[in-house]
């Protein structure tokens, strides 16, 4: 899997509010989005780029992932978009997100698009990612060709809000248990987000959670997608973000184990370990499988800047 950035949680901040945009530099999102689609009236589109421009080149981020959502191509807007922002800004973004992704050939136009802008400025071709969020049906069934339909896809990230728009799905809040239906009426989704990222090799974000005051109940719906590998959420108020950082990073605990994981096989599998294709650890028998699993894990703790608190020591003899 490519190099993957910490994206426990991923903070939407509207391009129209110049107040958001500054008090979200101080505030501990492992990554913000700047948003000129859903979150910017029409009318205030055009006023939020040059916001976003501006609090992109003042900068104060700190090590903080910087991304603008552009609107998508159905509309009128995103070409001014990234010809504004990128144009304007491009050293300054980490990653385009683009909504409502019907197929394939909306990241490649993207990636086009980017590529010309980046040239005719002077920046680095190909260094700004592109995140695709799926949040339509057809989004949905084409979820593995979107990942891989240019090697800019760095995450694929579920909206829920626009999804049970495209599909007729009733919730009474996004993300939340629905009292007629047993079970999680979002699992078969974001299963099948999250198989055509891995699929790919990119991250598997979850969308938002509009209860913005019940952090008990955004935790809750975190740990659903945590549970089952997702490597973050959005967080639609400052007061999401610590229950995010917390539930998608590893535990200490799992962190470590993962780590010795790696020695242990290491040690095992060379000439000095006896070029062995298993190993104990304890009393736990490890081999390729339990090193590809402690990559996973380890790669999260070492992105959310987790450090060790045990070592590996080899066995006598
Ligand atoms: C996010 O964009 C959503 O539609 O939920
Ligand atoms: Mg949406």
């Amino acid at each position: 899997m490519a190099e993957l950035r910490s994206r426990r949680s991923n903070l939407a901040v509207p391009g129209s509010n110049t107040r958001f945009l500054e008090k979200a530099k101080g505030l501990p999102a492992d990554q913000v989005f700047l948003d000129l689609e859903d979150a910017c009236a029409p009318l205030a589109k055009p006023g939020a780029r040059k916001n976003v421009v501006a609090a992109l080149n003042e900068g104060g981020w700190g090590s903080t992932v910087r991304t603008v959502r552009v609107n998508d191509w159905t509309t009128a807007w995103t070409h001014t978009d990234v010809i504004e922002v990128v144009g304007g800004a491009g050293a300054e973004l980490d990653c385009l997100v683009l909504p409502k992704v019907a197929d394939a050939a909306q990241v490649q136009a993207l990636d086009l698009l980017l590529t010309q802008v980046e040239k005719a400025h002077g920046l680095e071709v190909g260094r700004i990612g592109i995140e695709a969020q799926i949040e339509t049906a057809q989004g949905l069934l084409n979820a593995g060709a979107i990942a891989s339909a240019s090697p800019r896809v760095e995450t694929l990230v579920f909206g829920p809000a626009d999804f049970m728009a495209s599909t007729g799905m009733r919730s009474l809040a996004v993300g939340a248990l629905h009292p007629d239906y047993p079970g999680d009426p979002f699992h078969h989704v974001l299963v099948q987000i999250l198989v055509a990222a891995r699929a790919h090799g990119v991250q598997a974000i979850d969308g938002p959670f509009l209860q913005v005051r019940d952090v008990p109940a955004f935790t809750e719906a975190a740990r659903r997608s945590a549970v089952l590998g997702f490597d973050g959420k959005w967080v639609l108020h400052p007061g999401q973000i610590d229950a995010a950082n917390e539930v998608y990073a590893p535990s200490q605990e799992d962190y470590d184990h993962a780590e010795l994981i790696l020695d242990a096989y290491d040690w095992a599998t060379s000439a000095a370990g006896g070029a062995k294709g298993s190993a104990m650890l304890g009393d736990e028998m490890i081999d390729e499988a339990s090193r590809k699993m402690a990559l996973v894990i380890a790669g999260k703790g070492r992105a959310a800047g987790l450090s060790r608190t045990s070592s590996y020591t080899p066995p006598e003899g």
